[in-house]
């Protein structure tokens, strides 16, 4: 049984992540692949639940928001990732590690030897084999995430906390070029999504 491949998706608020997934799951569906469709924090009912806590609870220290980002992580990869991969499933997920670099190693300032030690200890080797990275300048972000609605805990941060998210995110892609594919998500529509086309195909051939 040849395992299934892992695609992640990443970037700032706003950036079309949504609209995006949409189109991955048209392609994967056009080709008859076998897939399933998740994200972090979230994926199975307790992620759920430690989702509702980290997007709304006041007062949360960026220790305890680390901790719990990991903690769903935890529950979602032995309950769902791993054995749909195991089975020859692929899984898309809206946002995995790369997120708790950005946003509480770069955000929040804690520390990568932190995220690291939780990333290895927890993922036991799992990476995504491929992380389709959208990036746009933070006030692009920011104003389609206001266009959408009421703002969660993370959308009303500052600026200046977006800024450390994107670079972060930048580095990681610099940092690892073969998995981190960084797409301008200011491009047209149909240009991102021919570029995300490309990355698909050339996964399907590895
Ligand atoms: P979403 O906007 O993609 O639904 O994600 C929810 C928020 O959770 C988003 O603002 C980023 C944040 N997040 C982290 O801070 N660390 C993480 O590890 C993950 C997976 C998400």
């Amino acid at each position: 049984m040849t395992r299934g491949k892992f695609i992640t998706l990443e970037g700032g608020e706003g950036v079309g992540k949504t609209t995006n997934l949409e189109f991955i799951r048209d392609y994967l569906q056009r080709r008859g692949i076998r897939f399933f469709v998740t994200r972090e924090p979230g994926g199975t009912p307790i992620g759920e639940a430690i989702r509702r806590l980290v997007i709304d609870s006041q007062g949360m220290s960026a220790r305890t928001e680390l901790l719990l980002m990991f903690a769903a992580r935890a529950q979602h990869i032995e309950e769902v990732i791993e054995p749909a991969l195991a089975k020859g499933i692929w899984i898309v997920c809206d946002r995995f590690t790369d997120a708790s670099y950005a946003y509480q190693g770069g955000g929040r300032g804690i520390d990568n030897a932190v995220i690291r030690f939780l990333q290895e200890w927890l993922q036991k080797g799992l990476e995504p084999d491929l992380t389709l990275l959208f990036d746009a300048p933070v006030e692009v972000g920011l104003q389609r995430a206001k266009g959408r609605g009421q703002l969660d805990r993370f959308e009303t941060e500052l600026p200046a906390f977006f800024s450390r998210v994107r670079e972060t995110y930048c580095d990681l892609a610099r940092q690892w070029p073969h998995r981190i594919k960084l797409l301008d998500a200011t491009q047209p529509l149909e240009d991102v999504q021919a570029e995300i086309a490309r990355h698909l195909d050339s996964l399907r051939q590895t």
